[in-house]
């Protein structure tokens, strides 16, 4: 995927799409990370996450994992001088760069991927995390009773169909992400939906006594 040539129109797209309902969905759980000091996050986009998180937390350091330059390009602006904040250009599925992590952050990030990428990406991270580390995670869901079942699968065929033909994004299916964190040993501590279910924040810790690894 190469979120190049979308980068400058992202936010835009995403508000006449979905209005602020992203915004509201990233944010959502920003009070209950208040004590994260050193933070991971995967494809960041154009820096209102990071943006937000260091205003919250003043002092916070962070390592950004994002392949698009032209993101990176435009995170860099959104950021205060002194924030704490590398960003690291490549492939997240690569190695992190540092920890021992706190806090993973993805939003909308690992809809990019693969069910077998998403595990391998949760399984890696886990290896730099520290004890009881957290993980911020929204992104879109299938929803499965009707009617609300409809709304999400025309709108994930829409996205999906938008990010192929603009990105080149070779994946067109949602992968099962509660279930590969699960799978990881996190447990689910806050969850919070809206637009009839398709748009999903949620708040997971790293539960050392239901680890699988
Ligand atoms: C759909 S956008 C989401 C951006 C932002 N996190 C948000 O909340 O809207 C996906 C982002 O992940 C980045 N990305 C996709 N696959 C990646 C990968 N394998 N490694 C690093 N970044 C990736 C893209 O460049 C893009 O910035």
């Amino acid at each position: 995927m190469n979120a190049d040539r979308i980068a400058a129109l992202y936010r835009w797209i995403e508000y006449c799409a979905f209005g602020k309902a992203l915004e509201r969905r990233r944010f959502a759980f920003l009070p209950l990370v208040r004590g994260a000091r050193n933070v991971l996050i995967a494809g960041e986009g154009d820096g209102r996450f990071a943006a937000r998180l260091v205003e919250q937390n003043p002092g916070v350091r962070v390592d950004v994992l994002e392949s698009s330059a032209e993101m990176i390009r435009l995170a860099r602006q959104r950021l205060p001088q002194d924030a704490q904040v590398t960003f690291h250009q490549g492939d997240a599925l690569q190695t992190p760069p540092g920890g021992p992590y706190d806090l993973v952050v993805t939003h909308f990030f690992l809809d990019c991927l693969s069910d077998e990428e998403t595990v391998r990406f949760i399984q890696g991270a886990k290896q730099h995390l520290s004890f009881s580390a957290l993980w911020l995670v929204s992104d879109f869901q299938q929803v499965s009773f009707w009617p609300a079942s409809w709304h999400s699968w025309i709108w994930l065929r829409v996205m999906y169909g938008f990010f192929r033909v603009f990105t080149g994004l070779r994946t067109a299916k949602l992968p099962q992400i509660d279930r590969a964190l699960h799978g990881a040993g996190f447990e689910l501590v806050a969850n919070d939906e809206e637009r009839l279910g398709l748009i999903v924040s949620q708040l997971w810790r790293l539960d050392h006594k239901g680890s699988q690894l």
